[in-house]
Parts: C-alpha cells; sequence; structure tokens
C-alpha cells in the first residue's frame, strides 16, 4: 500500500468524521443524495436539507414519481439548480432503465445525468465499496501540495496527471475509509487558506510543507475578468402579494420561481396589469461560478392583486415567502422591510 494511503487511512480512523447522516448507510440512493448536495456546498450547510430532502423522498421511486417543481422546493436556498434537476431526471431514469436499483459500478454511474468521474467513484466506493479513485476540488488541493504538482488542476493536462496519480495511490482494502478521509484531510485540515500542517498526517511527506509554498499550491486559475450582468426586475405587489415568473428550465434558476426582469412600466403594459407608483430598491449583488450579478429592483405597488394571469406567473401571497422555491437572492429582497404593506 503507499505511504500515502496507510497514512490516511490511521488518521481517518483517527480523527476523520464518522458521524454525518450519510455515513451510517450503504443505500446508494441516501449517498448519492449526499454526493450531490456536497458538491459546491459545505457539510454544515448540507445536513438539514439533507434530512428534510430525504423524510419527503426517502426512496428514489417516490422521488421519480414527485413534480419537478415540489423536488426544487426543497433545493431552494442550496443554489446550483441544476443539481436538484439532474438529480430528479436521474431517478426517473434509474427508474425506467434500472429497475430502480442503483446501478453499481462507477462507470455506469458517470452515465447518469448531471454525474460526473468523482461523483461517480465516491458513490461506487461508499455504496458499493468499488477500488475507484476520486478527484473532486479538496482532492486536487491535497494532491498538488502533497506531491508538488504545479500547474492549474483544471487544466487538462494536469487533470489527467492528477487522476494517473490519485489512482496509483489507492489502498487494496479499505476504500471507504481511504476516500472519506481525502475528503475530510482537504475539508478540515488542508484547507485553502490556512492549512494546518502540524495536525496533517502527510507532513513528513509533503513537498508544499517542506518548501513552505502552501500559498502557491494548487497553481491559481490563469486570471480572467468576471464578466457581470444588470438585471432590472419588478416587484409588484398589492402588500399582500407578490408577482412572480416561473424561469424557463435552462439558465441560473430553471424551473424555479423569480421577479419578473423588466421595469415595471414595461411589464405592466406586456402583461396588461394596473400600474401603481415606482420606486427603486436598493441593488443587490449575487456571485455565482461564471458571473456576477447585480439585481436592481424596482417595487411597484398596486391596489389589487389581479385574481388570474398569464401561464408563467403566479401571485405568490407574502406570507407563504418562507416556503416558497425561491433563488436565495430572491427571498433575501423580498423579505426586506421595504416590502410590508405600508399600513402595517
Ligand atoms: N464532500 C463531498 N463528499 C463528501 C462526503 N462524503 N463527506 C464530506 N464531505 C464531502
Amino acid at each position: 500500500m503507499s505511504d500515502f494511503a496507510e497514512r490516511l487511512i490511521h488518521w481517518q480512523k483517527q480523527h476523520g468524521r464518522h458521524d454525518l447522516p450519510w455515513q451510517q448507510t450503504r443505500d446508494a440512493y441516501r449517498i448519492w443524495l449526499s454526493e450531490i448536495m456536497l458538491q459546491q456546498t459545505q457539510v454544515s450547510t448540507v445536513i438539514p436539507y439533507y434530512l428534510r430532502f430525504l423524510e419527503r423522498f426517502p426512496d428514489i421511486v417516490t422521488l421519480a414519481a414527485t413534480r419537478q417543481q415540489e423536488v426544487l422546493a426543497y433545493w431552494a436556498g442550496l443554489g446550483y439548480y441544476a443539481r436538484a434537476r439532474n438529480l430528479h431526471r436521474c431517478a426517473q431514469e434509474i427508474v425506467a432503465r434500472h429497475a430502480g436499483r442503483f446501478p453499481e459500478t462507477a462507470a455506469q454511474i458517470n452515465e447518469l445525468p448531471g454525474i460526473g468521474r468523482s461523483t461517480a467513484a465516491a458513490i461506487s466506493a461508499f455504496a458499493f465499496g468499488q477500488r475507484q479513485a476520486i478527484l473532486d476540488g479538496n482532492v486536487k488541493r491535497v494532491l498538488t501540495r502533497c506531491f508538488g504538482i504545479e500547474g492549474f488542476p483544471g487544466k487538462a493536462s494536469v487533470e489527467r496527471e492528477l487522476w494517473a496519480l490519485a489512482e496509483t495511490l489507492l489502498p487494496a482494502n479499505d476504500i471507504e475509509t481511504y476516500t472519506q478521509g481525502i475528503m475530510d484531510l482537504g475539508a478540515s485540515i488542508c484547507t485553502r487558506g490556512q492549512p494546518r500542517c502540524s495536525a496533517c498526517p502527510m507532513q513528513g511527506m509533503c513537498v508544499a510543507r517542506q518548501e513552505g509554498r502552501q500559498g502557491s499550491l494548487p497553481t491559481a486559475r490563469p486570471r480572467k475578468p468576471v464578466p457581470e450582468r444588470i438585471s432590472v426586475v419588478s416587484i409588484f405587489t398589492d402588500g399582500h402579494h407578490v408577482l412572480l415568473e416561473r424561469r424557463p428550465q435552462t439558465g441560473i434558476w430553471g424551473g424555479l420561481l423569480a421577479l419578473p426582469e423588466g421595469t415595471p412600466e414595461m411589464l405592466a403594459s406586456a402583461w396588461g396589469l394596473p400600474s401603481g407608483s415606482t420606486v427603486a430598491l436598493p441593488e443587490l449583488q449575487h456571485s455565482f461560478t461564471h458571473f456576477r450579478l447585480t439585481l436592481r429592483p424596482q417595487l411597484c405597488r398596486i391596489a389589487h392583486a389581479p385574481t388570474c394571469c398569464e401561464g408563467s406567473l403566479e401571485w405568490l401571497p407574502l406570507a407563504t415567502i418562507g416556503q416558497a422555491a425561491l433563488p436565495a437572492p430572491i427571498r433575501k429582497l423580498l423579505t426586506s422591510p421595504a416590502l410590508a404593506a405600508p399600513d402595517t
């Protein structure tokens, strides 16, 4: 066994996490759900969402049979909503093509919608004990530092080198402990900002540690300015309801309810809405992976919300904002004090 794997397994048994809600099971459905939620999201944020989700959708058949809107409602606030849409499609595909049983090999799992090579490997290791290497952002950081590998890890040639290395390091046994160990090491010791090298099982062999290069490994992404998008959105409200529009399937908030884009004047004339007095609310910024969004909200108070409206529009009672499937920045805007009814 590699020196790396031996140290890691020993460390994981003594210091790693053992009590996370997805660790005491071999149920592929639960493990899959946890791995999808944990992509780009911290353990502490994931746990309550994970528990609520499982309570409502205890198995893959239940998930597959539910409407997408309701699945999204249980994801609202976690971000990266393509994960939820893919999860739902995946459940339907597993029911249709695999008779509801999760496939066991990393190669088969990798073919499902939205499941990349590393996530497929993690699921196959945790649920089926398959000896597969993972390579997510945390693992890339551990390996580039420990073995002194230069170059931006998102670059194809560097990534290929890292996959090959990850595979040579695998132990013959204990793949679950090893896999959880490398994740936990990256999350708790070999962190991006201030790694805790004195507590690290690799301190005697780590190139970055020996050469004081923890700050420059992994090599940063070559800089490109992040594009900025500005979106004027309208908040039509009668003090009790707010007008929302369901977004098309593609795009950042696909399938979720969000504020309609455009000025109140434009939208009122396009949709035959009553017009009212308009005020601009403070801008709100939100960062996505590939761009930064600035929301410019225009509040338009009207006397009464019409009772019906066009297909993608919905008058949502303000009292239900807390439970609705809304992207986090929209929820934040709608719970701002500026929206309270003037007479309350
Ligand atoms: N990040 C991705 N998968 C994880 C897991 N199984 N445990 C903790 N963090 C993770």
